[in-house]
């Protein structure tokens, strides 16, 4: 209050930073929150690319990320030297980079995505254009499987999602016979083939919300099954693996957003160069919400 702060979580943020913040949620939501709020100080718990995005998106506020060590590794799989690189070979192709990337890969997309409008947002794009999309090997051939149109794809991927083993799907389901398996598209190619329903996090909230299932087998990142079992008392979610756990997320402490507020550390900037380019990508990602 004393430094009119709002303080945005994501949904694989530890349950007691869940707790206290002011708005939880996925990617997307974090941005549109990030774009519009009236604070002067945002204290963004979750990784550097969304503090980036959010001083992108708002310049004229103080993004602070309490540890600023918490990046997150799929994004620093591709570089500006790498995508001019594959750019200059494909230069008639769009490119469409996953919000988990650096601010200066965006500023050299023509779009950004996340995982809940990716496939909106292809759709759209002209069909007699190539499409470079980066840096997400697993979410790309997702959206390729979910259009039907086939894309340049970067080979990047998430450490965490990557221990989620089929062998995990198996025993879930056999202890859990009735549930349903929610899994996140940067999951692997057997994971997403053996789940019920492929949804980003916020999708997966409200997909647990309306859905009649009372079991849910939750193959993401072990922090968003604190918001489940908040939200939905009388459901049941069961985490997938002990294992699938972003340890950058988990940087992220109680006390690490109290010192933030009080030194108001650390301050997460974009140059103007970078930013302008940056955010017309961005502003093309705010305009697609999903269903
Ligand atoms: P969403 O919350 O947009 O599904 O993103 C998942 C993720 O990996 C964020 O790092
Ligand atoms: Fe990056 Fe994966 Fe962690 Fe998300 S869960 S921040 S994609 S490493």
């Amino acid at each position: 209050r004393q430094r009119n702060a709002v303080i945005l979580a994501h949904n694989y943020q530890p349950g007691p930073i869940q707790d206290l913040a002011d708005f939880v949620g996925d990617s997307l939501a974090l941005s549109v929150q990030a774009s519009k709020t009236k604070a002067d100080v945002i204290v963004f718990c979750g990784v550097l690319f969304m503090a980036e995005t959010a001083a992108i998106l708002s310049p004229e506020k103080t993004v602070l990320l309490p540890d600023i060590t918490a990046g997150c590794p799929m994004a620093d799989m591709i570089t500006t030297q790498q995508l001019e690189r594959l750019k200059q070979k494909h230069p008639d192709a769009l490119v469409v980079c996953y919000v988990n990337s650096p601010a200066d890969v965006k500023a050299l997309s023509d779009y950004c995505c996340t995982s809940s409008n990716a496939v909106k947002l292809v759709n759209r794009l002209p069909k007699d254009r190539e499409i470079i999309f980066v840096p997400d090997q697993h979410l790309g051939q997702f959206i390729c499987d979910r259009t039907g149109r086939s894309m340049i794809l970067w080979p990047g991927y998430c450490p965490t999602h990557l221990r989620i083993r089929p062998e995990d799907i198996q025993s879930a389901r056999k202890e859990h016979p009735q549930a349903l398996v929610l899994a996140h598209p940067e999951c692997g190619p057997e994971i997403r083939m053996m789940a019920d329903h492929l949804l980003s996090t916020g999708g997966m909230i409200r997909f647990a919300g309306e859905s009649k299932a009372a079991s849910f087998i939750i193959a993401t990142e072990e922090g968003i099954v604190h918001t489940l079992r908040k939200k939905y008392p009388e459901k049941t979610f069961v985490p997938i693996t002990e294992y699938a756990i972003c340890p950058n997320m988990k940087k992220i402490t109680l006390e690490k957003v109290l010192w933030a507020l009080a030194d108001m550390q650390y301050p997460v900037t974009v140059p103007h160069s970078v930013r302008i380019k940056a955010k017309q990508a961005l502003d093309r990602m705010l305009e697609v919400l999903p269903d």
